[in-house]
C-alpha cells in the first residue's frame, strides 16, 4: 500500500496552497500514478487504516458509513503531476469524474482548467469559483437554455457536437469560440459503452465522412463564431499511448485540410481525457509524463511534416487525477460462506454508491481497515444490500478468514465516477464525501438522509 514513501522526481512549483511540508518534497510522480491508494494512506501496526491522519475507526464514529474518503493532498499532488506532466498545455479537469464545489476551489487554486458537461456541472464551477474562461462545455444534446448560461457566464470555449448545437449558438447571437468534436474512428482497448471515438456512436462529427470538416467549413464561412480547433474524446481508461497518438495525426490532418482548403490556421487541438488508472494491483496503466511525451512528440513531429504551426494542446483527464485520490469505507454487516464456492461479505452500500462492478465488470481491491487479522485467506465476494443479484463491488477478493460483522472494509480507486454515479435505488440515501488532511476531517458533500429523499416526494 502507498505511504509516503513518494521520494524522487520533481514535481513541485510555487502554488497558491502551499501544503504540509512533506507535500512541498518532490514526489515520485510514477510510483503516485501506478498507485491503488491515495497518498497519505497507511496501515499502523494494529491493523487500522489511516488516511490525512485520520484513522479509519475515527472516520467510523464520527461521520458514519458508507463513506466516500477523500485525500486532499492526494488530489492537489496529481493535479500537479497532470500540471507538471503536460507542462505548456492545458489541463482541464473532467468534473464528470466527481464534481463538488470544495473540487473546484482545488483546481483554482491548482491552477487547472475544468471541462462541464450539464448546467447542473456549470453552476457548480461558477458557483465555486472557477474562472468562466477556464471552462469548456461539452455535451452531445446541449440544450438552448444551458448553452444560453453557457454565453451569458462567458465560457472560454464550447465542444460543438451537431449541426443542431451549431444553430443553437446562432441564435443565441454572440460569437464566442468553440471547437469541433471529432469522432476520430479509433477504437479504444475499452469497454464498449465508455469507448467514444469509434464510429457507430452518439458523441462528435464524423471524420470518415467528412462531416467534421463540413462543420468546420460551416463555422468558419458563417463567421458567426470563432472556431479554435478540433476536439477528441476517444475513450476512457486508457492504458498506453497508441489510440491518443493515431487521433492526434487525425486531427492534424483535419487542420492540414482546414488551412489548405479554407485558407484558417486553427490555433488549438484538444485530445481529450481517458487515461487510465489501477483499480487492483494487476493494472499497470502508463504514468501521465510517459503519456504527455509521447503525444507532444507525435503532434511535433506530424506538424512538421504538415507544416503546420503546432496548435496549442489541452487534455481533460477526469479519473486519473481523482479515482485514487478516495476510497470507500463499508461496515460489514453479513457474512455468509457458501461451502466449497466462496464467502459473501455484505457491506452497508453497494451497487448504489458503486455502479462500476455492475454496468462495467469493473474489478476493485479491497482491504479491512480496523484491524490486524492472522487468520487464513478466504475467497470472498464483496456485495452491497440491494435486492439484486448483480450488486457487487468487489467481485473477487482474499480476505481474512475471520472477516466478521462490524470490521470495516475499504475499497480503493473509488473517486471517478462512484459518487458521480450514484443512485437512490431502494432509496438508499448516498454516502457523504469526507476530506482528510493534516489530522483533520471535513464533510464536502454531506450525507443524504431519507427526509432527503422524501421532500422531493410530494405525495
Ligand atoms: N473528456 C470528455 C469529452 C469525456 O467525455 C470524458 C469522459 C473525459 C474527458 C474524462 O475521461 P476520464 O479521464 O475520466 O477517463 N462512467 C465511465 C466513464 C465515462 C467517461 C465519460 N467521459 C466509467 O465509470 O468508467
Amino acid at each position: 500500500m502507498a505511504g509516503r514513501a513518494h521520494e524522487a522526481g520533481a514535481i513541485h512549483g510555487d502554488f497558491g496552497y502551499r501544503g504540509p511540508a512533506w507535500l512541498r518534497t518532490p514526489i515520485d510522480v510514477n510510483a503516485l500514478l501506478k498507485s491503488l491508494w491515495p497518498l497519505t494512506v497507511h496501515k499502523g501496526s494494529d491493523g487500522v487504516l489511516e488516511a490525512g491522519g485520520v484513522k479509519a475507526t475515527e472516520l467510523k464514529e464520527q461521520f458514519g458509513t458508507p463513506a466516500y474518503i477523500f485525500d486532499e493532498d492526494d488530489f492537489r499532488a496529481r493535479c500537479r503531476a497532470f500540471k507538471a506532466a503536460f507542462k505548456g498545455a492545458d489541463v482541464y479537469y473532467a468534473g464528470k469524474a466527481f464534481l463538488c464545489k470544495a473540487i473546484v476551489r482545488i483546481l483554482v487554486e491548482e491552477g487547472l482548467s475544468l471541462d462541464v458537461c450539464t448546467g447542473g456541472e456549470l453552476s457548480t464551477a461558477l458557483q465555486a469559483g472557477m474562472e468562466p474562461q477556464r471552462i469548456g462545455f461539452h455535451g452531445n444534446n446541449k440544450s438552448m437554455a444551458e448553452l444560453q448560461r453557457a454565453v451569458d457566464a462567458g465560457i472560454g470555449r464550447i465542444i460543438v457536437d451537431s449541426f443542431d448545437e451549431i444553430e443553437r449558438l446562432y441564435k443565441i447571437g454572440k460569437n464566442v469560440d468553440v471547437m469541433v468534436r471529432v469522432t476520430v474512428g479509433v477504437e479504444a482497448h475499452t469497454h464498449e459503452f465508455i469507448a467514444t471515438a469509434h464510429e457507430d456512436q452518439k458523441f462528435g462529427f464524423g471524420l470518415a465522412d467528412g462531416t467534421a470538416f463540413k462543420a468546420a467549413a460551416k463555422i468558419i464561412r458563417d463567421g458567426k463564431l470563432t472556431l479554435k480547433g478540433f476536439h477528441s474524446h476517444i475513450g476512457s481508461q486508457i492504458f498506453d499511448a497508441s489510440g491518443f497518438e493515431i487521433s492526434a495525426r487525425r486531427l492534424l490532418k483535419l487542420h492540414k485540410q482546414v488551412k489548405d482548403e479554407l485558407g484558417v490556421e486553427l490555433p488549438e487541438m484538444d485530445l481529450g481525457g481517458g487515461f487510465g488508472i489501477a483499480y487492483t494491483s494487476q493494472d499497470d496503466p502508463s504514468p501521465a509524463d510517459d503519456l504527455a511525451r509521447r503525444m507532444f512528440k507525435i503532434v511535433k513531429d506530424e506538424c512538421d511534416a504538415l507544416q503546420l504551426n503546432v496548435p496549442h494542446l489541452s487534455v481533460e483527464p477526469g479519473r486519473a487525477i481523482v479515482g485514487p485520490s478516495m476510497f470507500t469505507l463499508y461496515e460489514v454487516g453479513t457474512v455468509k460462506p457458501l461451502d466449497g464456492i466462496r464467502t459473501y461479505v455484505s457491506v452497508d452500500g453497494g451497487m448504489s454508491d458503486n455502479i462500476r462492478t455492475a454496468l462495467y465488470d469493473a474489478s476493485y481491491s479491497a482491504t479491512i481497515a480496523s484491524r490486524t487479522s492472522d487468520a487464513d485467506p478466504m475467497l470472498a465476494r464483496v456485495v452491497g444490500k440491494h435486492c439484486e443479484s448483480g450488486d457487487v463491488v468487489v467481485k473477487d477478493e482474499f480476505l481474512p478468514a475471520d472477516t466478521k460483522t462490524g470490521d470495516l472494509l475499504a475499497v480503493p480507486g473509488t473517486g471517478a465516477y462512484c459518487r458521480s454515479m450514484a443512485s437512490n435505488y431502494n432509496h438508499v440515501p448516498r454516502p457523504p464525501v469526507i476530506a482528510v488532511r493534516d489530522g483533520q476531517a471535513r464533510v464536502i458533500v454531506r450525507r443524504e438522509t431519507e427526509d432527503d429523499l422524501l421532500a422531493l416526494d410530494v405525495g
